[in-house]
């Protein structure tokens, strides 16, 4: 990924690959100065909106390390892989659907081995790095192992997702939140796949965030949400899988009754979709929910739509996340191996609640934005919403002279009390405004001359590049309503 943002990403502490002191390490990213709190407000712009979307929506946090029981009774450890061929000559491994995917411009994932072969042959592929002969396919579990102790035989997995971690928390969550449904756990955290080829950056990570948000229901109100109303005559933009060749808009309620996509399932394509086109003003044409055919869904999913956004170096359209109706799945996976019982007695019945998990992957999603947000030309310009800009706004004395540092300095501390604040005073006034447009600051304030008579300073929209003055006593209330 060498464009221009990305020099722009390295060269101003957003995100730089991992150990790279050491040449780095495949699929691995830190992120610094401006890429921690990009990524952080991002996190709490998500938990804002989605635990509000029910009074009992709950965040939890969790082990990342997980013993495999757990993973026998997701079936991750039986799934939970991709498809691999390795040169026969150097041994360069590849993902059989990827490479044909590159080869032949379309998706092959949930193939068997053999038509993987089949088609190998069949359009000639060989290895991309020594054109030899490629093996057969097979298959490659995405799970890291670890073992916990010292010398112990006790095997655990890093978690691939942290839907885990709730499912396994679900009985003692339900006790504790006074047993009603829906119940939502929600878990921002990382996850770690040991990706075959990780390619496209952020793309494919081999450690990376998920927040996800599990929801508990009852199966038999599945055609039914209480604020449904204010959902059905709400346009979705789908791609459906019988038709990939154009998305359309239909609102909930065609979708209900002419498509069968159950209400509680619809309600919350909608407010994901409103989450990404209200929140995080992404334009609706470079929106999209992908359905997934039976061949292509996760293997725990009854209906499986992901969230696509068309990124230009993720190669347009491409999945940022997921809404997974995962059915008793999980808690029965979980009953049968830990042998405790996952039902719930709730409406004068005893049944395993289903779930339908809203999933997305941070790292995705923050790359997408910024890639979105840049604009290159007479300004470099990271227009980013304000919610997840690392900084709301930037402080500088013109000069550092005549009391305007000073007074700059304490603008700043008042300020830096309530917002994000950057302060500086180094360079001319130009750089430093076009530091701070390169990093998404949506307004820089100047102290100045005028200041010094009439305590007032400027504003400066990042945006427009415009400016107006406002007294320093009125700062706090102009900041927070720019910001609105
Ligand atoms: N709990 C369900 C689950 O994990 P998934 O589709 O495998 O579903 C969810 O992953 C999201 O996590 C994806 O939509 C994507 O945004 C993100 N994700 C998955 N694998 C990733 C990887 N290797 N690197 C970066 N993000 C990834």
């Amino acid at each position: 990924m060498e464009n221009g943002l990305w020099q722009l990403l390295v060269r101003r502490g957003f995100l730089v690959q991992s150990s790279e002191l050491y040449g780095g390490l495949a699929g691995f990213y830190d992120y610094g100065v401006m890429g921690a709190p990009l990524k952080r407000r991002f996190e709490d712009t998500w938990r804002r909106y989605f635990l509000s979307l029910n009074r009992n929506f709950h965040e939890i946090d969790g082990a990342i390390v997980q013993p495999e029981d757990v993973f026998r009774a997701s079936g991750h450890l039986e799934h939970f892989d991709d498809p691999i061929v390795a040169c026969i000559k150097c041994e360069h491994a590849e993902r059989a659907d990827h490479l044909l995917q590159e080869h032949l411009k379309e998706k092959f994932e949930g193939l068997n081995e053999k038509e993987y072969d089949a088609l190998i042959t069949k359009h000639k592929i060989k290895c991309a790095r020594c054109d030899g002969t490629l093996g057969h396919a097979s298959k490659q579990n995405l799970m890291f192992p670890v073992t916990v102790g010292v010398q112990s035989k006790t095997r655990a997995f890093l978690r691939p997702e942290t839907a885990q971690v709730p499912y396994v928390n679900f009985a003692r969550s339900f006790e504790v939140t006074r047993k009603q449904l829906p119940l939502g756990l929600a878990l921002v955290g990382r996850a770690f796949r040991n990706e075959i080829s990780p390619r496209q950056g952020v793309y494919r990570m081999r450690e990376f965030t998920q927040a996800e948000l599990q929801i508990f229901f009852d199966p038999s109100a599945l055609d039914a949400h209480e604020d449904w109303d204010s959902v059905k005559i709400y346009r979705l933009r789908l791609l459906f899988a019988k038709d990939r060749k154009k998305t359309v808009e239909l609102t909930c309620s065609d979708a209900n009754q002419k498509h069968g996509i159950p209400k509680f399932y619809l309600y919350h394509m909608a407010r994901v979709q409103q989450f990404y086109l209200d929140v995080l003003g992404v334009a609706p044409e470079r929106f999209r929910f992908y359905e997934l055919s039976d061949e292509e869904r996760a293997f725990y999913n009854k209906f499986h739509w992901d969230v696509e956004i068309d990124v230009a170096s993720f190669g347009g359209f491409a999945e940022v996340g997921g809404i997974h109706y995962r059915t008793d799945h999980d808690l029965s996976g979980h009953a049968r191996v830990s042998k405790k019982p996952q039902e719930v007695f709730y409406n004068e019945r005893r049944f395993t609640p289903h779930v339908l998990e809203l999933s997305f992957g941070v790292d995705r999603n923050v790359y997408a934005l910024l890639e979105l947000s840049y604009k290159e030309g007479e300004r470099t310009v990271l227009a980013l919403p304000h919610t997840i800009a690392p900084y709301d706004a930037a402080v500088f004395p013109l000069v550092n002279k005549e009391g305007m540092d000073t007074e700059a300095l304490r603008v700043h501390n008042a300020l830096s009390k309530k917002f994000r604040i950057f302060y500086d005073d180094g360079g001319s006034i130009g750089r430093r405004y076009a530091r701070q447009d390169e990093i998404g600051t949506p307004f820089c304030i100047t102290v100045d001359g005028q200041t010094m008579k009439d305590r007032t300073v400027t504003i400066r929209n990042r945006d427009t590049g415009k400016q107006e003055r406002v007294s320093v006593d009125a700062l706090e209330i102009k900041i927070r309503e720019l910001l609105d």
